[in-house]
């Protein structure tokens, strides 16, 4: 169904996420009809270049990024023919008068802010001051919201000067895959789950997003960033939100970012004898995780694994353990919901292994699987085997469960004005004030995190951390 039309300016259109996700992920809506004939792109950054250049830029990105883009000639030209530039400059006054006099009245509007966040304020005061945000304008920002709770807050109050809650958008791109909206369609749309989703009947969950790539070529930002601030403050944290969230009343974006909320704040502070951090060594001409950082000193984690309990009614004596690193074994990432033993067993052959688990798969193969012990077929008495019931989303939905990346469900979403898949300002905050003591305790200790091969699935410690209450991480595969 195509969203209406709309002019999208994408503040630092020739940078890495442009040319990589966003723009891409337009070209993609556009060639299955969803961006309507008379949407329009508006690149907006630094370099001073025109219409033309700016176009066989993109063209140059897309034969790059879409895997298909050169059987697509004719819907390329086509789509290019809507983008246009203008040279702005975000703090000063140049450029601002062009872009008013590309955008068109009664249109929906959407500012893309693809640039360092030390420039939000500055070009949304500029917005404003050129009067080309209209009330209902839309502004999308990207993570990094802030690299602790002050820095957060002093982001969202430079966009409220600006812009009403509403209109922000702040992308957090795990929210737009697949499976995780799958989470709550399984939740909430099934009568099956919900009478045991609660810790009388899950032992523990494990949230694993596991990366093969390391941190080559991104190794100045991701120093001072480290795994909890990449990834577990918001990716891993919407994971587990929408795991662990009570049944929203209806499905609208405050309605369900309530509820998150309410989880984030129900989270107990967490033990540094909880958490293990680790760190990449280097392995046949291969170069570590500091050669790759820059630093030969640095204490950076490029992984880390904890365990943390959600203290509410619905979770106590249920912990959540959330593992996440660069260079591990493979690039996969789910949540494993693990029940707990029938309570009277009589197989004394299972005691403790606790058979089934219900296993929600974000990538590579997107899809759920269902562990159960069923009965070997045939003579030989009651042998007991564990089985998976698995659904791939590709197998079982064929061509309809078409990938479609996160970024473009997203946009589109921001068009429709859809504010579900987006951090709400309390929401980052509140992440920020879990994960700032855990980051200002190791800053403090100033503790090397453990190292870890290439390839392995995390340190030794990591293990350890479930193995002392009995309980076994997944494997990574
Ligand atoms: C980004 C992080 O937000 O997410 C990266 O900055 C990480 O370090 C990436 O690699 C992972 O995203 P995905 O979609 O590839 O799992």
């Amino acid at each position: 169904i195509p969203v209406d039309p709309f002019d999208l300016v994408v503040f630092g259109a020739t940078g890495d996420l442009a040319k990589r996700k966003i723009l891409p992920g337009l070209f993609h809506r556009f060639t299955v009809g969803q961006m309507p004939e008379d949407a329009r792109v508006i690149g907006a950054a630094r370099s001073d270049m025109d219409n033309t250049a700016f176009q066989a830029l993109v063209r140059q990105s897309l034969l790059e990024f879409v895997p298909n883009a050169d059987d697509l000639t004719a819907e390329l030209d086509l789509f290019l023919s809507k983008l246009s530039y203008v040279c702005v400059d975000a703090k000063g006054t140049k450029g601002w008068d062009n872009l008013v006099s590309e955008l068109r009245p009664d249109t929906i509007r959407a500012f893309y802010l693809s640039v360092t966040p030390s420039l939000f304020g500055a070009i949304a005061a500029n917005m404003n001051a050129h009067g080309i945000a209209t009330k209902d304008s839309r502004i999308v920002v990207e993570k990094p919201f802030g690299h602790d709770l002050a820095s957060a807050k002093a982001l969202n109050s430079e966009l409220r000067r600006n812009f009403e809650e509403s209109q922000i958008y702040r992308i957090d791109h795990y929210l737009g895959k697949e499976t995780v909206q799958n989470l709550m369609a399984l939740r909430f749309a099934n009568s099956l789950w919900e009478p045991l989703w609660n810790s009388t009947h899950i032992d523990h969950v494990q949230i694993t997003v596991a990366e093969s790539l390391g941190v080559e070529g991104r190794g100045e930002y991701y120093d001072k960033s480290g795994a909890m601030r990449d990834m577990v403050q918001n990716h891993l944290m919407q994971l587990l939100c929408l795991t662990a969230m009570e049944p929203p009343s209806r499905l609208t974006p405050n309605a369900v970012r309530d509820e998150k909320v309410k989880v984030i704040e129900a989270l107990e502070p967490v033990e540094q004898s909880d958490i293990v951090r680790g760190q990449y060594r280097g392995r046949d001409g291969e170069g570590s995780y500091r050669d790759h950082a820059g630093d030969p000193e640095s204490l950076t984690e490029s992984f880390v694994a904890m365990k943390v309990k959600v203290g509410n009614w619905r979770w106590s004596g249920t912990p959540f353990y959330l593992r996440t690193g660069k260079k591990l074994r493979a690039r996969t990432s789910e949540i494993a919901v693990v029940f707990r033993d029938p309570p009277h067993m009589i197989f004394p052959a299972l005691e403790g292994r606790r058979g089934n688990a219900l296993i929600i798969r974000l990538q590579p193969d997107e899809g759920i699987t269902l562990r159960t012990t069923i009965k070997e077929p045939g003579p030989g008495g009651m042998r007991l085997a564990e089985v998976s019931l698995d659904m791939t989303f590709a197998e079982a939905l064929g061509a309809d469960a078409e990938a479609q990346d996160a970024y473009e469900r997203l946009i589109m979403d921001v068009i429709r004005g859809d504010q579900t898949l987006f951090m709400r300002g309390d929401e980052v905050e509140a992440a920020w004030a879990w994960a700032d003591p855990i980051i200002s305790g190791w800053e403090e200790s100033r503790l090397a995190p453990a190292r870890y091969d290439p390839g392995s699935s995390g340190p030794e410690d990591a293990l350890m951390l479930m193995h002392r209450e009995g309980r076994r991480w997944r494997e990574i595969e």
